[in-house]
């Protein structure tokens, strides 16, 4: 039976530390699906047809990869999809307590269901999307932290906003 996993997130947006999990997760399982979280947020920056559209475009070449979008419980998702796996990334020993607290409960809700912590490279573990965020909302370079496109569309954005602030003064 081939090995599936799902790797839930909110992915707003998508950085290379996830591009790094997910290409490791695709050498490990059989298929792995990028399961993006709707309604995560209240105010995503990018919206879901833009993060399915980036994440996508990143894998397109990727056979195994597959980009999907979720509500409700993960665990119901995950048992839904037929597969085994939650993939969950671990950057540093902060992230351990509340991914720790969530792979128990989902273990508790439904204990067939196995999540597997996975290390990024050393050089993004201290990357986050909410960071990115800021930083480039902010005027820094994120450039090699994200896709490229991620970097076009941050940049389409702020350009959006800039004008629409320019023509309310
Ligand atoms: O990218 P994130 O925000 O770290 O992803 C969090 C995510 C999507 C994995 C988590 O919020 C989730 O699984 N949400 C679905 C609802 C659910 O099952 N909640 C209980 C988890 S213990």
């Amino acid at each position: 039976m081939p090995t599936v996993a799902v790797y839930p997130g909110s992915f707003d947006p998508l950085t290379n530390g996830h591009v790094d999990i997910i290409t490791r997760g695709a050498r490990l399982f059989d298929r792995i699906i990028v399961s993006i979280l709707i309604n995560a947020e209240k105010s995503p920056l990018f919206t879901m047809t833009e993060r399915v559209e980036i994440a996508q475009s990143v894998f397109r070449d990727h056979a195994n990869v597959e980009v999907d979008t979720f509500d409700g419980l993960l665990v119901d998702y995950v048992e839904r999809r037929k597969a085994q796996v939650i993939v969950r990334g671990l950057r540093a020993v902060s992230d351990f307590e509340s991914e720790f607290q969530m792979a128990l409960m989902n273990q508790r809700l439904n204990g067939t269901i196995e999540t597997v912590f996975m290390m990024p490279a050393e050089r993004y573990t201290y990357i986050s999307s909410r960071l990115i965020k800021e930083v480039f909302s902010l005027g820094g370079r994120v450039h090699g932290l994200v896709p490229d496109m991620v970097e076009d569309r941050l940049r389409q954005k702020l350009a959006r906003r800039r004008h629409q602030e320019s023509g309310l003064a």
